[in-house]
């Protein structure tokens, strides 16, 4: 009998993987870590980050996934029952981020709209600032709602709803299969394209010039490790319910192995891409690279658009096919961390997944709408920095601590030896786990701390303390809430 919460191939999940970790963090924020950390010397963190972090971390998470065959909650209570609360504050800090990735997918929603005949006008940037944003840089635009970014965002809610509802290989098993090739194929079009644009190679110059004296400076490191962090999805939980999902011959370590070097090369690739363009743009404005040269929404939404109204008729295909593809990869990572919190809610209160999902569709539909305000992308900014830096990063410090040290990991070595094709793990991989990746955690824990109260303003640590508020009621209620399903306390393994 076909079941409802397992992936109908073991392609499925590695392209369901790779759909999670390819996001938004790929196109919009790596290439430009890249470039303002040290370019060309920025990959000897980088290369570290993967081998000692993303490699590693990724396998521990699938292989504890894979063991429980449950949501992320249940495995915590088979760990230790007295845990439950621990096992809801991740999966609702990933639904939180799922709520404001919707807003970038929203915004991007309406660029690719506009794509088809420009309709950003011959100012971008005003057009970016006037017409869609209307920013404030406080709290007082949050009674100024923007209907078109609303509407917007919940054509992205809609589109999760319509995969996630339906049982697990032909919704999200289908979507990924299709669209993470044509996510890579549209990517490449887009890149060989711009490589062959006039003073394609001053960007890429600027790129990759090796500052190396920059390795010397902590922020470097901590800048690959975030990078990484964010880009694979680690420690979110996306990982570990994949692969819980996956059938029994499955080889988890050469898998994630596939995972990692497809993100990396995406994001690289992405990387030349972008320069490419900020070259052309530089030869054509006669403006230096790093006069213009940005992060994240002024690049895609404003210099991007830049560039399509100087390239002429080719950017009436390139347009679309561009905010398409940033579409896509947001709306696959998007889905992966949905469904955290989705299986979690399956699990505990016996619901189907089209009910789960419903219900879950429509209150971070409704919750997103915050952000569909004047001063979304402040408070935006406020809660991206808030979850990746802070609770995330604590959750994986956890998870390390109950997955490697409490479940202890070394008794899936043998598992996961016996079916991988690539690498084996050894001592090296525990040491890895259960000593080197907390304690760098930790560094850089208290690190973004430290920063975080030296720089952070009243209203800054208000938005904070309320979004505190919300993860620790939010989790307190799923743990209070009497389970529907009798088998919530049972948890087969599935290694023995
Ligand atoms: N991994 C996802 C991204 O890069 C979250 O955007």
């Amino acid at each position: 009998m076909k079941n409802n919460n397992e992936w109908g191939s073991n392609l499925a999940f590695i392209l369901a993987m790779i759909g999670s970790a390819v996001g938004l963090g790929n196109i919009w924020r790596y290439p430009y870590v890249l470039y303002s950390n040290g370019g060309g010397a920025f990959y000897i963190p980088y290369i570290i980050a993967i081998l000692v972090l993303a490699i590693p971390f990724t396998i521990l998470e699938y292989g504890v996934g894979y063991n429980f065959k449950s949501s992320f909650t249940k495995a915590i209570i088979k760990i230790n029952p007295k845990l439950e609360y621990f096992g809801w504050i991740l999966p609702v800090a990933v639904f939180i981020m799922t709520i404001y990735y919707s807003t970038i997918i929203g915004w991007d929603g309406i660029y690719f709209f506009l794509s088809f005949f420009k309709g950003w006008g011959a100012n971008p940037n005003a057009f970016l600032t006037n017409t869609v944003l209307h920013p404030t840089d406080s709290l007082g635009g949050i009674f100024h709602f923007l209907p078109f970014v609303a509407i917007s965002m919940l054509v992205g809610w809609f589109i999760i709803w319509l995969v996630s509802h339906k049982n697990l290989d032909d919704g999200l098993g289908k979507v990924c299969k299709i669209f993470v090739p044509i996510l890579f194929i549209t990517m490449i079009i887009i890149v060989l394209f711009s490589l062959t644009l006039p003073g394609a190679i001053i960007g890429l110059k600027e790129l990759f010039e090796p500052d190396l004296s920059l390795l010397w400076d902590f922020n470097i490191w901590l800048a690959a490790f975030g990078q990484i962090f964010f880009s694979l999805s680690l420690g979110i939980g996306a990982g570990f319910t994949y692969a819980s999902y996956t059938k029994k011959d499955i080889d988890l370590i050469t898998s994630g192995l596939y995972v990692v070097i497809a993100n990396s090369l995406f994001e690289n690739f992405a990387a030349l891409g972008i320069f490419s363009v900020l070259g052309y743009m530089s030869l054509q404005s006669g403006t230096p690279i790093p006069n213009i040269v940005s992060e994240g929404v002024t690049l895609i939404f404003v210099i991007y658009p830049q560039v399509f109204n100087i390239l002429g008729v080719i950017s009436l295909i390139l347009a679309p096919l561009f905010f398409f593809t940033v579409y896509v990869a947001g709306i696959t990572s998007m889905l992966s961390a949905f469904e955290v919190l989705s299986i979690s809610i399956q699990n505990k209160f016996n619901m189907s997944r089209k009910k789960a999902t419903t219900i879950l569709v429509i209150v971070g539909a409704l919750t997103s709408m915050i952000y569909a305000t004047s001063c979304g992308e402040y408070i935006l900014t406020i809660t991206d920095s808030f979850i990746n830096n802070f609770v995330i990063i604590l959750c994986v410090i956890i998870e390390c601590i109950l997955f490697a040290w409490v479940f202890k990991a070394e008794r899936l070595i043998n598992f996961l030896n016996s079916k991988s094709q690539s690498l084996k793990l050894g001592k090296w991989w525990l040491i890895l786990i259960k000593y080197i990746i907390p304690i760098l955690l930790c560094i850089i824990w208290i690190g973004g701390i430290n920063k975080l109260i030296a720089t952070a303003t009243n209203e800054y640590l208000l938005v904070i303390a309320i979004l505190v508020a919300i993860l620790l009621i939010c989790s307190l209620i799923f743990t209070l809430l009497k389970p529907k399903s009798e088998n919530w306390f049972k948890t087969e393994e599935r290694i023995k």
